[in-house]
């Protein structure tokens, strides 16, 4: 198929951007996005122009590295999935696709498609370690944990830390991710020894590093391509009023 793809080009940083507007042909429905552009990247070394540069890694939907705004979603039309899992059958012949970065003051662009989420990482440093035992792995049956407890815990340590909900907020507000981070641990017994530090520094890193604050509009976990809950929202602001009782 034929597209006609809007693409945010921009030098560095400091560079002002705009859309370029490009034409693709021969697109199988069988590529995913991201060899979409990685065939119109080969097309542009032909014509020894400068490549589109993007974020990605595993290309299988688990390491969180990709992320475009496509026609002005956070990774696309379909849910649950990421820029690196759509597949050009998504789309139709003769379609225009606008492609643009994840935009917010604390992701700012680096060039083009990439983005800086290093104010991520900083969150996830303010929140330390968790205290274990080392040597052999404990007897399962000494540490009892529901199976409820288990799966509510799983579920929030699914997010795979892309920035999705950040670039969808109208408040570029980064509570899902912080929330599920403090979610995953402080359902378990192996993360509560540290659990109020570890809330009180997370979310002051949170709100440090340039994040808006969350008004609760709920587009996070649309967009969200591993589905996690506003449900981990609450639970980390419920976290975070008891680690303030107790701050000595
Ligand atoms: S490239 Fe790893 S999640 Fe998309």
């Amino acid at each position: 198929m034929k597209l006609y793809l809007k693409i945010w080009r921009q030098l560095n940083a400091s560079a002002k951007g705009e859309m370029v507007n490009y034409e693709i042909d021969r697109v199988s429905e069988h590529m995913s996005f991201l060899e979409m552009l990685d065939l119109l990247n080969e097309s542009l070394i032909q014509k020894k122009e400068r490549v589109i540069e993007f974020d990605h890694d595993c290309r299988e939907g688990i390491c969180g590295q990709c992320g475009v705004v496509i026609n002005g979603r956070a990774h696309g039309p379909l849910k649950n999935t990421t820029t690196c899992q759509l597949h050009m059958r998504s789309f139709k012949d003769g379609d225009t696709i606008y492609i643009e970065p994840f935009r917010a003051k604390a992701f700012p662009v680096l060039r083009d498609l990439k983005i800086d989420r290093s104010a991520f990482d900083s969150i996830i440093e303010a929140g330390g370690f968790i205290g274990a035992s080392t040597g052999q792995a404990p007897e399962a049956n000494s540490i009892p944990i529901s199976y409820e407890t288990a799966e509510a815990s799983f579920d929030a340590a699914a997010c795979i830390g892309c920035g999705a909900c950040v670039a969808t907020c109208k408040n570029a507000s980064a509570a899902l991710f912080v929330g599920a981070k403090i979610t995953h641990l402080a359902l378990l017994p192996q993360g509560k020894i540290e659990a109020s530090k570890r809330v009180l520094t997370m979310v002051d890193q949170m709100d440090s590093a340039g994040f808006g604050n969350c008004s609760n509009t709920g587009a996070c976990e649309i967009e969200c391509p591993q589905g996690i809950s506003i449900l981990s929202i609450a639970k980390m602001n419920a976290e975070y009023s008891k680690a303030l009782i107790f701050r000595k």
